[in-house]
């Protein structure tokens, strides 16, 4: 039925009304904040390029936890700058890490908040990359090694979940062999199965001090220009025993977005990363853009495009403003 019987204006007539026919609605649910937590106490410092956000020591992590859990934020995901970095990583799998710390300390205070362990070496290896490095190369296999222990021991500290961001081939597979052996058969991975070679992650490498020293990630992040690949990572991922996948960033790649969640099915997380939220930021604050109504769209796209829940920094921001009232 065409012009003038349907008038599609109809049910826009009203706020009621199209709340009625509002096909996504955003809630603190669908949000993951990360948290960024270093040594040391009594401490938050600010980064720079993501207002609102800091490098928290564990005691203040532990309140910025309880935000989440106030503000009905059903997950946080943790991030680490150790004391020192080594070529081997050790600060990422190390029993009283900065992370392992964290987790506890966490759990202790809010013990149904579930804490997300983003598992990857680029904060805690002294070359900034995300492996084991040998003649300016990037290691896969015994990378392998490092990612099964980190795993068991992020997981005996107490987190819920372990996500592998480190985009290394068999990365999952090794995760799940050694924690099912470790008796963590009950701990889900979330795998950043489709992590494109970004430039939006600038700002998170001010905030994890985690820039590589010689080159870039592209040899194990993917190209930005490929959408068939990201489905083939996907699928080696699920067959390794993935439990839920993620693309990131979010807002440029929402066609991979749909097309993940719509061939294989699975949870599927997506990530607004650092230099997305980051350019929302200052955009706003050079009063160019409304910032609450920018956020609470691209959050609504992501989601609309398949996610089933969104890693973003704007999770308290957000929260609040939907439960401030309504769009
Ligand atoms: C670790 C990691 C990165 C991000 C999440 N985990 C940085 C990177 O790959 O360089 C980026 C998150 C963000 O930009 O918000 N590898």
């Amino acid at each position: 039925m065409a012009f003038p019987t349907t008038r599609p204006r109809r049910l826009r007539a009203s706020p009621a009304l199209r709340r009625l026919v509002r096909e996504t609605e955003l809630s603190p649910a669908d949000f993951v904040l990360p948290l960024f937590v270093r040594p040391g106490k009594g401490e938050s410092r600010p980064i720079s390029s993501m207002p609102g956000h800091f490098q928290y020591t564990v005691d203040r992590a532990v309140s910025a936890a309880g935000e989440a859990v106030r503000l009905g934020v059903p997950a946080v995901i943790v991030f680490g700058i150790p004391d020192k970095k080594d070529a081997r990583a050790s600060g990422a799998y190390a029993a009283d890490g900065i992370v392992q710390r964290a987790a506890k300390a966490i759990k202790d205070k809010y013990p149904d908040l579930i804490l997300i362990a983003d598992l990857c070496f680029c904060e805690y290896t002294d070359h900034g990359h995300c492996g084991i490095v040998k003649g300016g190369k990037v290691l896969n296999d015994p990378t392998l090694a490092l990612a099964a222990k980190t795993a068991v021991s992020q997981a005996r500290a107490g987190f819920d979940v372990v996500a592998p961001s480190g985009m290394m081939d068999g990365q999952v597979g090794a995760m799940r062999r050694a924690l099912d052996q470790a008796g963590f058969s009950e701990t889900p991975i979330l795998a950043y199965a489709a992590k494109y070679a970004s430039g939006f992650y600038g700002p998170f490498r001010e905030a994890a001090e985690s820039p590589p020293s010689f080159g870039d990630r592209s040899t194990y992040q993917m190209d930005p220009a490929n959408f068939r690949e990201a489905l083939r990572e996907v699928a080696l991922d699920v067959a390794e025993g993935a439990d839920m996948v993620m693309v990131k960033p979010a807002l440029p790649y929402l066609d991979v977005l749909k097309a993940v969640k719509e061939r294989f099915g699975l949870p599927t997380a997506a990530y607004q990363v650092s230099g997305e939220f980051a350019m929302i930021k200052a955009a706003a604050a050079k009063g160019w853009i409304d910032e609450k109504k920018v956020a609470l769209e691209s959050l609504t796209s992501v989601k609309r495009a398949g996610a089933d829940f969104i890693l973003t920094y704007y999770a308290l921001e957000a929260s609040r403003w939907l439960s401030d009232g309504r769009l």
